[in-house]
């Protein structure tokens, strides 16, 4: 392991391979960033890669800076030290190559927007604010024709046509979940950014929902970050994990991150990585997240 004070690193990052100029260019890649949030340190000396068609979890407890790092990503929160990169650009140039799922809450159950006009909305770009006036899907019907095909493709992929036309706040934790999946997907990102996507899923759901990021990642060569709170139903799935806690962050392959060892040294505390019967990985006595970080202030 070597690097910054923050920065643990236990595997040369990417996927495994005989030639470094033969690895795509990275889709995300942030170096020695560091992030402040209402005059506190949420995290320094983050270093990452991730390439296209690899799915990577972000781990880490409440607090952590998982979804402020997403935001520094997407250029929602500014960086004070670094530099992040993304699909070529600086944070927030590209965002309309980027599908982002933010953290939560489910809808109302009186909320009557239908689960396709849900959708739909990621096909206008709603979420960067640029939607496509109305006038010109009229003036544009070849366009509006295509738009509904790939819409109708999009609820298929994630399995939600029985549910499709119901109005969301009817649907399930879960069915609403495949819903805002859908509609991160609809544009063919080439970068799918998913803020717990998993949340309010029963297991079997969690892993038939990663098995199908997995199979987009493979399929299209979409770069897949992904906050997840338990590992385990998508451990199978992944390709890295990035492990954020105390403000630094850790990233390798899974057995390699989630071991007694390298999560003792990231929180500076004893922490065991234990096994259970079913082969799950239990993580014990890791402290809970401050409220800001010790450590020099950056
Ligand atoms: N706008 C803000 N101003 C000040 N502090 C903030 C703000 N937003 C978040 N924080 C703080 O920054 C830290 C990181 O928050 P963040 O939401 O990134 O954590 P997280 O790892 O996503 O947590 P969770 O697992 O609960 O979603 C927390 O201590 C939080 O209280
Ligand atoms: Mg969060």
């Amino acid at each position: 392991m070597s690097g910054n004070p923050g920065q643990l690193r236990v595997d040369a990052v990417g996927p495994v391979s005989d030639s470094a100029a033969a690895l795509p260019a990275p889709a995300v890649e942030l170096t020695d960033v560091a992030a402040r949030l209402g005059g506190h340190r949420v995290f320094s000396y983050v270093t990452l890669t991730v390439r296209p068609g690899e799915f990577v979890a972000l781990l880490g407890p409440n607090g952590a800076g998982k979804s402020t790092l997403l935001k520094v990503i997407l250029g929602l929160v500014g960086h004070t030290t670094g530099t992040v990169t993304v699909l070529g650009a600086p944070a927030g140039r590209r965002n309309r190559a980027i599908g982002y799922l933010p953290q939560r809450h489910a809808f109302d159950a009186d909320t009557r927007i239908r689960g396709i006009d849900i959708v739909r909305l990621g096909l206008d770009g709603h979420r960067w604010g640029t939607p496509v006036p109305l006038l010109s899907r009229l003036l544009r019907p070849a366009h509006h024709r295509q738009a509904g095909q790939r819409l109708a493709e999009v609820i298929d992929l994630v399995g939600a046509g029985a549910y499709a036309r119901r109005p969301i706040g009817q649907c399930s934790g879960g069915e609403q979940q495949r819903l805002l999946i859908a509609q991160a997907l609809i544009r063919r990102p080439e970068l799918l950014i998913l803020d717990e996507p998993l949340d309010s899923l029963d297991v079997p759901s969690q892993a038939g929902i990663s098995a199908l990021i997995q199979d987009i990642c493979r399929t299209q060569r979409v770069a897949v970050l992904m906050v997840a709170h338990d590992v385990n139903p998508i451990l199978p799935y992944l390709d890295q994990v990035i492990y954020l806690a105390r403000g630094g962050a850790v990233m390798g392959r899974p057995a390699e991150v989630i071991t007694s060892d390298t999560l003792t040294t990231l929180y500076g505390t004893p922490v065991d990585v234990l096994r259970d019967r079913a082969g799950r990985l239990v993580v014990v006595g890791q402290p809970d997240a401050p409220a800001h970080h010790p450590g020099p202030s950056r």
